[in-house]
């Protein structure tokens, strides 16, 4: 494991106070802090290199065009993807909506199934209803076993009803922090393949993942990745879509947004495309600056070691649920135990219920004790209204978090005791 007191320095923000007592930054899976590397590679570029890329020709816009080429090449590298099947967008959202509209749209019939699960984000929800309103195809929820972990019997019995063209998962929940176990989800899918059923194109939503275990897209076996740069120590406005090649390269997935930068001729009578594939996807004036600073950040990560990290990650999370367990009032949710290896359960955070008080009257009072936790549904309505919860306390965790900021939540949350006299 890293030394996180080291790794701690690296963050400027999280030497400052709130409410006068020392920040302990626990709303990790909203959006991380950015380590002085990002923050330089992104003031770097516009002291020295910033201006539009492609087709100038002075010095700048080469310096320009050069590092946004070497940023897309290190952060494909980083997910095991090769540079043509990464698309920089602004965050997981963003990407999955490419799907909808460059996949979905023109592969999706009516009486076609998407599958989705009840803990899923509304980023990997709410566009599917909408492709499902285009298409006509139907959104179909697999259910959760008690410990908050993807149903696989519910799943088999759905994918052999027939007509799934889509499955789509969350890698790791932001709310329950359960891992998929996307082998064994795989696996059951090429059974029912082998039956003759329909092959699913599998979408994988990355966000809680990325930044916390290592991935190899090129191994992962699905056939697209979203994830949000910001979220694993990136610049806010950092985004990527991994899809892979032969989907790009057969026309499957069409470009979904039009425009300059990703046309290889205009004429009256219409266009065509570039030939090259990231320009294809990259229509307008890239974000330069954040895909710099997304680099950094992977650079950062890469040093630190991506195995280290979920060390780290998992050791958090499972003193996590020991301390909280020892709390009468706290009720917590999702898997009780990490697991390891190819039976990963739990990474990332811990969300709970504290009994007879409202989320965000936990989260408040813990806020003016400096520790900055997430309250509400965490854009995870069904996954609330599936379990009967009003709202969740979560705490979420990075390479920069300590058990010393643990023990800090749990002090705090004595505060609440005394306060509502639970
Ligand atoms: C699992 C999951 N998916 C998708 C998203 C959406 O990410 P973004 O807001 O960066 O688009 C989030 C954000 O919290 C998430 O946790």
């Amino acid at each position: 494991m890293f030394d996180e007191e080291r790794v701690r320095r690296d963050f400027p923000l999280l030497w400052r106070k709130v409410h006068a007592k020392p920040l302990v930054y626990l709303d990790n899976a909203s959006t991380t802090q950015k380590p002085q590397a990002v923050i330089d590679a992104i003031t770097n570029y516009y002291t020295h290199h910033n201006a539009n890329i492609h087709r100038g020709v002075h010095q700048l816009s080469d310096e320009s065009t050069q590092l946004w080429n070497q940023a897309r090449a290190v952060v494909a590298g980083f997910f095991g993807a090769e540079e043509d099947e990464l698309i920089l967008t602004r965050n997981t959202t963003e990407s999955m909506n490419g799907i909808a509209y460059g996949w979905a749209d023109h592969n999706l019939t009516k009486g076609d199934v998407i599958l989705v699960s009840y803990m899923d984000h509304h980023s990997n929800l709410v566009v599917w209803q909408e492709a499902a309103k285009r298409t006509g195809a139907k959104v179909v929820f697999v259910n959760l076993t008690a410990e908050g972990e993807v149903d696989l019997h519910d799943l088999k019995e759905k994918l052999a009803e027939g007509n799934v063209k889509l499955l789509t998962l969350t890698y790791v929940s932001n709310t329950l922090g359960s891992v998929c176990p996307l082998q064994e989800i795989i696996t059951l899918v090429d059974e029912q393949a082998k039956k003759g059923k329909i092959k699913p194109r599998i979408v994988v939503d990355g966000a809680q993942a990325a930044g916390h275990l290592p991935v190899d897209f090129s191994r992962l076996g699905v056939d697209f990745f979203s994830a949000s740069g910001h979220k694993m120590l990136g610049p806010m406005g950092s985004g990527l879509l991994l899809v892979r090649k032969e989907i790009l390269e057969s026309g499957e997935m069409r470009p979904y947004f039009f425009g300059g930068g990703m046309i290889a001729a205009v004429s009256v009578e219409g266009t065509e495309f570039s030939s090259s594939l990231s320009d294809r996807f990259t229509p307008g004036t890239p974000d330069v600056a954040s895909a710099v600073g997304l680099e950094a950040a992977c650079n950062y990560l890469s040093a630190l070691g991506m195995e280290a990290v979920l060390e780290h990650d998992q050791d958090l999370v499972a003193y996590a649920l020991e301390q909280l367990q020892q709390i009468p009032e706290v009720e917590l949710v999702g898997p009780l135990s990490v697991g390891s290896g190819s039976q990963l359960r739990r990474i990332g955070s811990v969300a709970f219920l504290y009994k007879g008080v409202h989320a965000h009257d936990v989260a408040q009072v813990l806020d003016s004790e400096g520790v900055a936790v997430r309250s509400g549904h965490h854009c995870t309505m069904p996954l609330h209204v599936y379990n009967d919860w009003v709202a969740t306390t979560r705490a979420s965790f990075q390479v920069y978090n300590t058990r010393e900021e643990i023990d800090a939540l749990v002090s705090a949350l004595d505060k609440v005791k005394r306060i509502f006299k639970v």
